[in-house]
């Protein structure tokens, strides 16, 4: 695959503050005059949204691991193909709300699936393909799930417990620590200004690594 923009995906357990974090990447991207478009997984196309319908929703019926996992890579599959290249390919940067780091935290940390499987996975979707930086918005998860759980309803991942986003968080944080040049971790426990900060000086290594 022939990129010529940035991808960038952006990670967290719940309530790191994705959306507003997020939010302020895009103006600093369209402050630095910086072409992008923003998506986010599972979704990011109307088919791959519709898979995110179906994974997300709450319902009586347990949803396998391992159907999980494939529906994951199934929008992947679909978001790559049909926006993630395109727009690499036409040179605009991506800022995308989870990739694949969430499925080796997830399905790998919080359901224990073999994170070989989900390696292999990852080959067969995205080749040599990956995210050319990973923003970690790090939280504990005490502080997270007070914060997520002061928001509306929960989806049906996010109904499970603490000791799940306990290995989310590490797998997340065990990723980091394996590829410091591409992983940046951002302590989301302060202040908003102060997030804030750490984010400006991540996105201006990014943009001196792209140019
Ligand atoms: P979010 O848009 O609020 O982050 O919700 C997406 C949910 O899907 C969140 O609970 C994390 C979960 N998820 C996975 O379990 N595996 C994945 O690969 C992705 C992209 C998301």
């Amino acid at each position: 695959m022939n990129n010529k923009g940035m991808f960038i995906t952006v990670e967290g357990i719940e309530g790191v503050g994705k959306t507003t974090n997020i939010q302020f990447i895009s103006e600093w991207l369209s402050n630095n005059n910086i072409e992008f478009i923003a998506s986010r997984e599972p979704g990011g196309t109307p088919f791959a949204e519709e898979i995110r319908n179906v994974l997300l929703q709450p319902r009586d019926e347990k949803v396998c691991d391992t159907a999980e996992l494939l529906l994951m890579f199934a929008a992947r599959a679909q978001h790559l193909d049909a926006l993630i290249q395109p727009a690499l390919e036409q040179g605009k940067w991506v800022l995308c709300d989870r990739f694949t780091d969430a499925t080796y935290a997830y399905q790998g940390g919080g359901r224990g699936l073999s994170l070989d499987l989900i390696a292999q996975l990852e080959t067969i979707v995205q080749g040599a393909f990956r995210p050319h930086a990973v923003i970690l918005l790090d939280v504990p998860v005490e502080i997270g799930l007070g914060r997520a759980s002061a928001r509306s309803e929960l989806d049906r991942i996010e109904q499970e417990k603490a000791s799940f986003f306990e290995a989310v968080r590490q797998q997340y944080l065990d990723r980091a620590d394996a590829d410091p040049d591409r992983y940046h971790v951002v302590d989301a426990s302060v202040d908003l200004p102060e997030v804030q900060n750490q984010l400006q000086d991540v996105l201006a290594s990014i943009k001196a690594r792209s140019s």
